[in-house]
């Protein structure tokens, strides 16, 4: 097992990784670890097995514990979703020494964590995500949020979670399309990284079939999340280089009104429109996008927008830009391992975007 440490404001963290690290965690919680009483937030796609094996270690210990069902995917990170978790936390009698469990893939978890930071002020919270994308990203950092119309996560709080278990031994009956969203922001990870976990990245051959592989490479990608996020844990530097593929992603994602790409796929096209960026601005050798395209691939992943979708896009990011009250920053890449944030003009972005079309 392997862990590393977070910190935010007065919050510490923990993120404990490798196979057994769930019953680890869920044995000191079923002590009372965080508090006398609390509610799990499960995800309605996690798989009763997985829920029949967390309800069993904490009915062995001194806990009240309480369920609410969320349905996954982006629709979590809404109102509605929010309200009927503090409703279920007040029948279940959570307090201000209670705590929140959330159980499932990154929507569910974002939603959970924001329901925590602003529940009674602010409670405890622990993530169990049971999705490699959720393991990779999304568990990782404090950032939680929900959606609005006029966006993703734009309302929300940085709320560290105690601690966040990424257990391999849950992803074991994982779907293919999940492996593949996961993948994205992994191959994000090997381009932030560069050398040996870059060079791998290229070579790995899809998770379903190579599931330790992957599960190797997933835990460099979440430890080196770890370290940008325990050196800028706020996102005033460093930190946003992990939005790398991430501003076309979104985007792509909102005008597809969130029943198109998944999140990880959005984020390979991303990708492919940020390094064509990368040469024009700042000289990235080519053939880093050609072995991102050839990786994206090998995976069965979109490697093209939609026909006629720039317009969409460009009006998506023109909101993004207005939303966040002056220019753009876009995360673009030097080199394998060497990430730089800088504004990119217009025309710079929709020939990108017009390059990468169906
Ligand atoms: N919840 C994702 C992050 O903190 O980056």
């Amino acid at each position: 097992m392997w862990s590393e440490d977070l910190r935010m404001g007065a919050r510490m963290g923990q993120v404990v990784g490798g196979p057994g690290a769930l019953e680890a965690q869920l044995a000191k919680l079923a002590g009372g670890d965080l508090g006398p009483a609390g509610l799990i937030v499960r995800d309605a796609g996690v798989p009763e097995a997985v829920m029949a094996g967390v309800r069993a270690i904490l009915a062995g210990g001194t806990v009240d514990v309480q369920e609410a069902t969320v349905a996954g995917g982006e629709a979590a990170k809404s109102w509605p979703v929010i309200f009927s978790i503090y409703d279920a936390a007040l029948g279940a009698g959570v307090a201000r020494d209670g705590w929140f469990l959330a159980i499932g893939g990154g929507a569910v978890l974002d939603a959970a964590g924001f329901a925590a930071a602003t529940f009674l002020r602010g409670i405890a919270w622990a993530a169990m995500p049971t999705t490699l994308l959720a393991q990779v990203d999304a568990a990782i950092g404090g950032k939680t949020a929900i959606d609005l119309p006029q966006g993703k996560n734009l309302v929300g709080a940085f709320h560290l979670p105690a601690w966040v278990a990424l257990d391999p031994q849950v992803l074991e009956s994982l779907p293919r399309r999940e492996w593949r969203s996961g993948f994205g922001e992994v191959l994000k990870c090997g381009l932030l990284m560069g050398g040996r976990t870059w060079e791998r990245v290229q070579e790995i051959p899809p998770g379903w079939e190579a599931p330790a592989e992957m599960v190797e490479l997933a835990e460099a990608s979440a430890r080196h999340k770890c370290r940008v996020v325990a050196q800028d844990p706020y996102e005033a530097g460093e930190r946003i280089s992990l939005n790398l593929g991430h501003t076309v992603g979104h985007a792509w994602e909102q005008v597809s009104g969130y029943a198109g790409p998944r999140h990880g796929e959005a984020v390979g096209v991303g990708l492919l429109a940020a390094l064509r960026m990368s040469e024009q601005v700042v000289h990235l050798d080519p053939a880093v996008r050609a072995a991102v395209h050839q990786a994206l691939g090998r995976w069965g992943m979109p490697t093209r927008l939609p026909r006629d979708s720039h317009d969409g896009i460009l009006r998506a990011l023109a909101r993004d830009k207005k939303l966040r009250a002056g220019a753009l920053r876009w995360v673009l890449l030097r080199a394998p391992g060497d990430p730089v944030a800088m504004p990119v003009s217009m025309d710079i972005v929709e020939d990108a975007l017009i390059g990468l079309e169906a």
